[in-house]
């Protein structure tokens, strides 16, 4: 698959080291760029190389813009920050599995988010916040734990959420400004009023982070089967090809990057190489 043009149309800093980008196709092509909640493209500065970048934009059918939420890392994503408005991406996508939303339906959906994990659970809250009523999904809230204050991604639209479900942050270290919770994320997830048997619950963050979540959900009485996490490994290709994302069975690019926990427990504890 080769990448389209994209211009970059608006560009946002989240706080130093993370930026969004809203993309725009160039020029004469114009594309809708349709994608579930979960799924990620493959992002080309020309002239650095290609990284895989979850859509943390709206999932909305026909649009043919694409937003990505990205921190600078290595080589690529440095390479991507450089860039300003009206400049040129490549982009391949979408690829990839979805949050499943529909197992969540009738039920309570917990959304646990670390640090940059929240960027593709964003499309998950517009989803659950722009369903018609009567809602699918009822009940849903999300929980967010970041380093440090300002280190926490969509700060305006926390703010904006917190009018319409329960939003719970936490933060490591707090500041004299700061109201929230203080400590681990997996204290609210512990202490939440929910009916294990009666919720799923979708992660994305660092591994650490999703496996103390994941031990805090069990010992609270929810089924690995219903809990969901976003893995984040080494990639290349995105299409299943070359095999830089194995893992175990599976290849992340193609079978994930979302996968049910029951059926990858046994591969969570392997390190990316
Ligand atoms: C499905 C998926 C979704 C992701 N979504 C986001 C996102 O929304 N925002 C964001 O900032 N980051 C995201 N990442 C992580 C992002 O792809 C890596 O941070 C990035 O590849 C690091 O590249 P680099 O060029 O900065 O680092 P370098 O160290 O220069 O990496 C060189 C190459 O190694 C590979 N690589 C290195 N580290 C990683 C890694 N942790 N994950 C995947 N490939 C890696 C890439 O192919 C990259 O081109 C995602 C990764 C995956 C797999
Ligand atoms: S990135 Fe090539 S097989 Fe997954």
């Amino acid at each position: 698959m080769i990448p389209r043009i994209y211009r970059i149309e608006r560009r946002t800093e989240e706080y130093p080291g993370a930026f969004t980008v809203h993309l725009a196709p160039n020029g004469e092509d114009v594309v809708s760029h349709d994608f579930s909640p979960g799924q990620f493209n493959m992002l080309y500065a020309f002239g650095a190389g290609e990284v895989a970048i979850s859509m943390s934009g709206q999932a909305l059918p026909g649009r043919s813009h694409t937003v990505h939420t990205i921190r600078t890392r290595g080589m690529v994503t440095s390479a991507l920050a450089r860039l300003r408005e009206g400049e040129e991406i490549g982009v391949r996508g979408p690829f990839g599995s979805g949050w499943p939303l529909a197992e969540a339906a009738n039920k309570e959906l917990l959304v646990i988010a670390g640090g940059l994990g929240l960027a593709p659970l964003r499309p998950v809250i517009y989803h659950l916040l722009n369903q018609s009523k009567p809602r699918p999904i009822p009940r849903f809230r999300l929980f967010y734990g970041a380093r440090r204050p300002e280190e926490m991604l969509y700060r305006s639209e926390l703010e904006a959420w917190n009018r319409e479900m329960e939003v719970q942050l936490s933060v490591d270290h707090a500041d004299p400004s700061w109201h929230g919770n203080i400590g681990v994320i997996t204290k609210p997830v512990s202490s939440a009023d929910f009916d294990p048997k009666g919720c799923v619950a979708f992660l994305c963050g660092p591994e650490a982070m999703m496996r103390f979540s994941i031990q805090v959900l069990m010992e609270r009485g929810v089924s690995p089967a219903d809990i969901y996490i976003s893995m984040e490994r080494n990639m290349k290709c995105g299409t299943g090809l070359c095999g830089h994302c194995q893992w175990g069975p599976n290849f992340i690019c193609k079978n994930g990057p979302v996968f049910r926990y029951s059926d990858v427990r046994n591969w969570l504890g392997i390190r990316a190489l």
